[in-house]
């Protein structure tokens, strides 16, 4: 680019040994010179130190790429899965989500912490629609993938962008942490990635209303486990003046072994906690909808063709 600002030559006094002029001007230029020189000396003492090494933890680090997916996941979302919700800033979100737990100690995070991404992302689920689970999250999310209209968490935008995936900072830097994270159990329980799931789950169960449904798993011993998210958060969050009844569907694997059901001890706990809180509970086993959605994964089973006959 030929765009050269030319400077005017100024003053062009007669030549002679160091003008005054001249002796500022080399003063001046020395006095730069050491300065940089200083500069730089100190800035390649610092460089050359390692940087300080983030805390090591027994739980699993960042997901590489965790800002990109992140970011991703929103726009994949508002703009193509709920176009309802096209107008939300991803940008900000991202912002958001990064500083609530950026340059802090990944043990020590707090509700408060998530609250301004928990205001932006925030959304209603219709009545009638939430659906829970336990040690059934495939099939729970195979279920509301094809009844678009239903809610799993992770069918909300919160639960969608942090499906599987982990992540925390260090209080000594601003960077993730990408080799570990705190472990809940191991380590600490208030990490940002646990600290996050039980923030959403039960703001996901107090935003419940009408009649709401669970899909667990009878092909496990622990059917209903008190200590899951379903069954030591989601459960105590329901509010009994908005959610009636509780419809519990123990989905047994297809041609699986002894398993659980309705009838069973597990189960009969579940129904007890749900009635003492004043909510409806109702049970079937192997819901015929949802059995459907097993049965198009394992169509030669006898026990499928008995469904579609
Ligand atoms: C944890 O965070 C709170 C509030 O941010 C702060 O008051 C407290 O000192 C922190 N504790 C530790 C051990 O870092
Ligand atoms: C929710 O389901 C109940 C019982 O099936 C029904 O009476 C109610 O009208 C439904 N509510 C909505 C908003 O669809
Ligand atoms: C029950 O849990 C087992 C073990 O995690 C899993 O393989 C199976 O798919 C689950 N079944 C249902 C119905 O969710
Ligand atoms: C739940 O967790 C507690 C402590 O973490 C443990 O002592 C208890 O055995 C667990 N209960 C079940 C049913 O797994
Ligand atoms: C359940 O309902 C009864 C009668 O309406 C009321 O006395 C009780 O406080 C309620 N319990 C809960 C946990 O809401």
């Amino acid at each position: 680019m030929a765009n050269h600002e030319f400077r005017p030559v100024s003053g062009n006094e007669p030549c002679c040994p160091l003008s005054k002029r001249a002796q500022i001007c080399l003063g001046v230029g020395l006095l730069v010179l050491t300065v940089a020189v200083v500069a730089a000396v100190v800035v390649g003492v610092l460089m050359g130190r390692p940087p300080p090494q983030p805390l090591e933890w027994k739980g699993r680090g960042t997901t590489k790429h965790f800002p990109e997916i992140v970011l991703g996941r929103c726009l994949i979302y508002t703009q193509l899965v709920r176009p309802a919700m096209r107008d939300v800033d991803c940008h900000k979100i991202w912002e958001a989500f990064k500083n609530a737990f950026l340059s802090k100690n990944p043990c020590n995070i707090t509700e408060e912490d998530y609250q301004p991404l928990m205001k932006l992302a925030s959304q209603t689920v219709p009545c009638n629609k939430s659906v829970f689970w336990s040690k059934s999250s495939e099939l729970a999310h195979h279920y509301t993938q094809i009844r678009r209209d239903m809610f799993t968490l992770e069918d909300t935008l919160l639960g969608y962008l942090a499906d599987e995936l982990s992540w925390c900072g260090d209080s000594g830097t601003s960077e993730m942490n990408y080799q570990s994270c705190p472990h809940r159990r191991k380590d600490c329980p208030n990490n940002p990635v646990s600290v996050f799931w039980k923030l959403v789950s039960w703001r996901f169960a107090e935003a419940a209303c009408g009649v709401v449904q669970v899909v667990l798993n009878g092909s496990v011993s622990n059917t209903f486990d008190r200590n899951s998210t379903f069954g030591s958060v989601e459960i105590f969050h329901l509010n009994p003046e908005k959610v009636h009844t509780l419809q519990a569907w123990v989905m047994h694997d297809v041609g699986g072994g002894p398993s659980e059901s309705c009838q069973r001890p597990p189960l009969s706990d579940l129904k007890l906690i749900i009635s003492k809180r004043n909510m409806t509970f109702i049970c079937h086993d192997n819901y015929r909808v949802i059995r459907f959605i097993q049965c198009v994964q394992n169509p030669e089973h006898a026990s499928c063709s008995r469904l579609t006959s």
